[in-house]
């Protein structure tokens, strides 16, 4: 199996200078790596920009959140039609920032996943745990429930539209990143859990690791037989860094699994 995805979210960072200046440094240097897909989700202002920028490239355009109605009266919404029309292949829902800061619950989360889906964009659904959830034993029932809301509104067979993220909340930013091995027992989980739907989607499945991966740790993570590929935050926005995590994905698993 080789690596799948790997996703920049630049987050709320960046101007149209900046964004214009990381990607033309970036996308030639990706163009030569044929062996996985590569995406960035920019901020909504800059997504046009962003689109000319990728054009004709091997990089797919992504946002970081959708409102999860279709059109009217939701001032401030962007909403998953807009994104397609822009030329969006992708989407965060989920993100833990979202949940912890503006309040996305489960259930939205859901609508959210639904929306992308109806306008063929693929949702990157982002679970994880915090801190205290882990040192309290219950990373696999705090993601078993931020799959299942997704799994109970838009039923099983929407996840394979989709990818996931495991991204623990305490490795997003704090430069401590899950070993390899945490990463892995929760992305065997997540695959498990997934096999309830059918064991053939989840095979095919695609499970990112998010949290503080860099290009000093990318390799061993990729290394992981559960780990399809990355979704970057900080190092998205240093393009050497963004350029040495996508090698890392190129080749890894030459020999892990095939
Ligand atoms: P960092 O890579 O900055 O830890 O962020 C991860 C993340 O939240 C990606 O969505």
């Amino acid at each position: 199996m080789r690596i799948k995805l790997v996703a920049g979210n630049w987050k709320m960072n960046g101007t149209l200078a900046s964004s214009r200046a990381l990607l033309e440094a970036v996308v030639p240097a990706l163009a030569p790596l044929k062996r996985a897909n590569f995406a960035v989700c920019s901020p909504f202002p800059h997504l046009g920009l962003v689109q000319q920028a990728l054009r004709g490239s091997n990089v797919a355009l992504g946002a970081q959140d959708v409102c999860q109605h279709d059109n009217g009266a939701y001032t401030g919404g962007v909403s998953a039609a807009m994104l397609a029309d822009l030329g969006c292949r992708y989407v965060i829902v989920g993100h833990s920032e979202r949940r912890a800061v503006f309040g996305d619950s489960d259930e939205l989360v859901a609508l959210k996943y639904a929306a992308a889906v109806r306008h063929r964009l693929t949702p990157i659904l982002c679970v994880g745990e915090t801190l205290a959830e882990r040192e309290s034993g219950v990373t696999e029932k705090v993601v078993a429930r931020q799959l299942d809301a997704v799994i109970g509104h838009c039923g099983a067979a929407a996840l394979e539209r989709g990818v996931v993220a495991y991204e623990p909340v305490w490795a997003i930013g704090t430069g401590r990143n899950a070993t390899p091995e945490q990463a892995q027992a929760v992305h065997e989980y997540v695959r498990g859990r997934l096999a309830a739907a059918g064991r053939r989607m989840a095979d095919a499945a695609c499970i990112l690791y998010g949290g503080s991966v860099k290009a000093a740790n990318a390799a061993q993570l990729f290394a992981m037989p559960d780990v399809d590929g990355g979704l970057i935050g900080g190092a998205s926005l240093v393009a050497g860094e963004f350029v040495a995590i996508c090698r890392a994905a190129q080749s890894s698993k030459e020999t892990v699994k095939s």
